[in-house]
């Protein structure tokens, strides 16, 4: 069986318990991306490269800084996980694919797979240039004008508005398999 790793970007902590519940299942280890030994890192020693990072606007942080150091090779080992509060709709995972992974590989030539995973927000917990962007976001989401949009616009907003949790172990189950066939 080849080795995992497991590289990680979270600001509140959701998408570090991901990180840390998948590199156990898979006895692999699990570093943020800012880890100084990343950079070291010979990622053809290992057969599944796992990156997951928080969602913010719909793009997951820092992908596009992980991404310059994959090629196709890599690519081809590669599970990508988000972490946010946005419902799972395919336009949701369509806009978040496209933002990621579509950006590298339009085409999914190298079939990387992603996962988004039920995160956590506490507005409480938000401050600075995120909770303007938040703002911007909730006042966008209420414009929403078809009958459909403005239902899931109204679930968005009481989200954003009183926070949610939505951490599970059980949300890794099918990420965890998708790497062991893949070790
Ligand atoms: C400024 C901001 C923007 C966000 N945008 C999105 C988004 O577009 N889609 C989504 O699903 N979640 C969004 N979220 C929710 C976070 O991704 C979610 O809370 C995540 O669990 C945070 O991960 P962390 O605990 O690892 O930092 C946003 C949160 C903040 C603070």
């Amino acid at each position: 069986m080849g080795k995992a790793i497991v590289i990680y970007t979270s600001k509140r902590g959701s998408t570090k318990q991901y990180a840390e519940w998948i590199a156990e299942d898979l006895g692999c280890e699990a570093l943020p991306l800012a880890d100084p030994r990343v950079k070291d890192l010979n990622l053809y020693e290992y057969s599944c490269i796992i990156y997951g990072g928080w969602i913010r606007g719909s793009g997951i942080v820092d992908f596009d800084k992980f991404g310059r150091m994959l090629d196709s090779e890599l690519m081809q080992k590669l599970i990508v996980f988000g972490v946010g509060m946005a419902d799972e709709t395919a336009e949701n995972y369509a806009q978040v694919w496209g933002y990621s992974i579509g950006k590298l590989d339009p085409k999914n030539e190298n079939k990387s797979i992603l996962y988004i995973l039920g995160g956590k927000y506490d507005p409480a917990s938000v401050t600075g240039m995120d909770r303007f962007l938040m703002k911007i976001m909730r006042t966008v989401l209420i414009s929403g004008s078809t009958p459909e949009a403005k239902g899931r616009a109204n679930f968005m907003k009481e989200r954003i508005d009183n926070g949610v949790d939505m951490v599970r172990r059980d949300n890794i189950t099918s990420l965890v398999r998708d790497a062991r066939r893949k070790m």
